[in-house]
């Protein structure tokens, strides 16, 4: 299967639903004639906004987290079964903000995995390191760890539903993106860790993602990368003529 190229706005803390519904009418003519696959992530209270707002088109709406329980007493929290409900076809876990500003763990990213997985929800699994990790050599030790905690036990059907963001903490929302060569290094050394647990097959289909500050300016030379599948953008796909821009790279 081709992976054709992906480009995900993830909308994190911003947008009401009256806006989120503006922003899709803008955004629409201006990718009438793309090719791209795109994805939306507004925040819990848009999802539906924006469903409807794109329905007939084949933008796909998903979320920014979910809880791992089905139900139960979670004051605040948002289960699969909600987000499938309101539209969602997929959910971003363990973004590195929800690791640091809200302590997500391992295990707990692990269990939102294979809750979004049994709802049918695609995981966009997010990993990265941060400045200092790198500074000491330990990018790949850090990224093997976290996909591996993720991922445990999944079956080959699971993990072709799975989709990977490699989001270096050092260049989310900083202006300081990973270069074609560090990032592309990276994307191919995930795919052959998948490919070691999951066969050829399976690392053929999994979409890596890159994110931090990916912008109309350096989209082009990032997608040069063979295992660079596609963007995980946050502050430039708030603008929809900025987000256009990145769809029609
Ligand atoms: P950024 O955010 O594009 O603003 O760096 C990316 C992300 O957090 O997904």
């Amino acid at each position: 299967m081709k992976r054709l190229p992906l480009i995900v706005g993830n909308w994190k803390m911003h947008k009401t639903r009256e806006e989120s519904g503006l922003f899709v009418k803008r955004l629409l003519p201006l990718i009438a004639s793309s090719q791209r696959r795109v994805f939306l992530v507004p925040p819990f209270t848009a999802i539906e906004t924006v469903v409807k707002a794109c329905a007939g088109t084949n933008i796909l709406v998903g979320a920014q987290n979910m809880h791992e329980a089905e139900s139960g007493a979670f004051t605040g929290e948002v289960s699969s079964k909600m987000l499938k409900e309101v539209g969602a076809r997929f959910v971003l876990i363990g973004h590195s903000e929800r690791r640091q500003l809200f302590f997500e763990t391992d295990l707990s990213i692990h269990r939102k995995v294979k809750a979004a997985l049994k709802e049918g929800l695609i995981p966009i699994v997010c990993v990265g390191e941060s400045w200092e990790q790198r500074e000491n050599g330990k990018v790949y030790e850090v990224l093997f760890s976290q996909l591996d905690q993720a991922l445990q036990g999944l079956s080959k059907d699971d993990l072709k539903s799975v989709m990977i963001a490699y989001e270096p903490v050092w260049a989310i929302g900083t202006g300081k993106h990973a270069t074609v060569d560090i990032a592309q290094e990276v994307h191919r050394k995930c795919r052959e860790w998948i490919e070691k647990m999951w066969g050829t097959d399976v690392s053929q289909e999994v979409y890596i993602l890159y994110g931090g500050s990916v912008k109309p300016e350096n989209i082009s030379e990032l997608m040069q990368g063979t295992d660079i599948d596609g963007a995980l953008v946050g502050g430039a796909a708030l603008d929809p003529e900025m987000f256009a821009k990145l769809i029609n790279f």
